[in-house]
């Protein structure tokens, strides 16, 4: 009797006969041999089958097959060093399960509206499961960093009465009879769960309605976000270099046939490692204006502005010390230097931008409840939060990696919109 086996372990059956359900791929055929690209989801591999040892029926049945029909194919698994798996399985049967009609990817080239249309089955393409395998392995190694450095895991809510990153891009609802938004940042309850927990991190999806369309901004992408008592700053940038150092190393490590699929160059994936540049707010912006560009003091960055400070380097980069006024009302104030806030943006090498916005967190009580006026939010609303300064208030930090973004920057790829499986992109909820 054949074993059932993956594609992804043939390894452990060479020489043995495997059945494997599986659809196909490609094929193409030489007369008396066909060769079946087979695909299973865990990997690819060559079916071959001859005419003479599988007999007139066998063979027919193959015939009928066609670019994704599903089926269980048996066979011998064999060493193949020519093949990209390394395998060949020497078929024994094929035994159609469902035969496909007019698929509509075809290997011939898509425009990408027609590929986002039919993302549900573009994802079965190998560079879209390169993309997905890589996203997979990502989140991975930020659970094991976070697991061996004594983090707990921590669910925020997805449906909120406040915000947390500005009121402009909020998705409203009704909750029953009271108004609710879908969740920016999960940050403000991660601090109550610090100071309960000491070192955690939440991982969810997180909504942001904003009318960007650009190849960075997605609607609704996932984050992490740990957040941590008794650290400062400083030590703050220390971790957020180890990890983003642990996730770069993992997929290099883990991830190889990924990467050659999608042609990244992995030498410039080899240099991320600890340290990472630091400049200041201020550097940035003097830079800037030694490089052809016009930028007063006091705004935020752009793309363009970003992609051009990256440029400088090959590793990631913090710009840090932004002024008060364009952050977050709950970032800490710089002790020496008011009207600047203890915070970091991470921006990733070859133009992909921020992909980490972190800081340390106002810890008095009397200058939070004086930024909540500043920034036109109710007391009321923020009342619980309030009390994490009015009971044991501790200093704290934490900071939030969008997974999207770390995903184009680790895959190379030109857009978000491939780094998750159903992207939510301005005018775009379907599929
Ligand atoms: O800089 P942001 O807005 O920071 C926060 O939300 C903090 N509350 C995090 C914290 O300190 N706990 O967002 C963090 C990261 C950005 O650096 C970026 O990588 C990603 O989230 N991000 C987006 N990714 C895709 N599409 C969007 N529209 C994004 N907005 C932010
Ligand atoms: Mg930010």
């Amino acid at each position: 009797m054949a074993v059932k086996a993956l594609i992804s372990n043939v390894n452990r059956h060479v020489g043995e006969e495997v059945r494997i359900g599986c659809w196909v791929h490609n094929k193409r055929s030489s007369g008396k041999i066909q060769f079946l690209q087979l695909r299973d989801g865990t990997g690819f591999i060559q079916g071959v089958l001859v005419k003479n040892e599988v007999g007139e029926q066998v063979w027919e049945k193959a015939g009928q097959l066609t670019q994704e029909s599903s089926l269980w194919v048996t066979g011998i698994v064999r060493e193949e060093p020519r093949s990209p798996s390394g395998y060949e399985l020497t078929l024994t049967n094929v035994e159609p399960i469902h035969i496909t009609q007019d698929y509509p990817i075809t290997p011939k080239e898509h425009g990408v509206d027609f590929l986002m249309d039919h993302r549900h089955l573009w994802i079965r393409s190998p560079r879209q499961r390169a993309i997905l395998t890589v996203r997979s392995e990502i989140i991975r190694a930020i659970q094991q960093f976070f697991d061996e450095r004594d983090f707990k895991l921590v669910d925020p809510p997805i449906l909120t009465p406040s915000s947390c990153e500005g009121t402009t891009n909020l998705f409203h609802t009704k909750y029953f009879d009271e108004d609710a938004f879908l969740t920016q940042s999960g940050q403000l309850y991660m601090e109550a769960a610090a100071m309960a927990l000491g070192r955690v991190y939440s991982f969810g999806p997180t909504f942001r309605a904003e009318k960007s369309k650009t190849r960075r901004h997605l609607i609704e992408f996932w984050m992490i976000e740990p957040e941590m008592a008794f650290v400062e700053h400083e030590e703050n940038l220390e971790i957020q270099e180890q990890f983003v150092s642990h996730i770069v190393q993992s997929v290099l490590r883990n991830c190889e046939k990924e990467l050659k699929v999608l042609e990244r160059d992995t030498s410039k994936l080899e240099k991320i490692v600890g340290p990472f540049p630091r400049i200041t707010y201020d550097e940035a912006v003097e830079f800037l204006n030694k490089n052809g560009f016009e930028f007063p003091w006091g705004e935020d960055f752009g793309a363009p502005h970003e992609t051009a400070i990256a440029e400088a380097y090959d590793k990631p980069v913090f710009i840090t010390h932004y002024p008060t006024t364009i952050k977050a009302f709950y970032m800490k104030p710089d002790p020496n230097r008011l009207e600047v806030v203890l915070c970091a943006d991470m921006i990733a090498p070859e133009g992909y931008g921020e992909i980490i916005g972190g800081s340390q967190r106002i810890d008095d009580p009397a200058l939070l409840e004086a930024r909540f006026d500043e920034h036109e939010l109710s007391r009321e609303a923020y009342q619980w939060y309030l009390d994490l300064r009015k009971y044991g208030s501790v200093p704290h930090s934490g900071f939030g990696l969008g997974l999207e973004r770390t995903v184009a920057w680790i895959c190379g790829l030109d857009h978000v919109r491939e780094t998750i499986p159903f992207p939510r992109l301005l005018y775009r909820l379907y599929p």
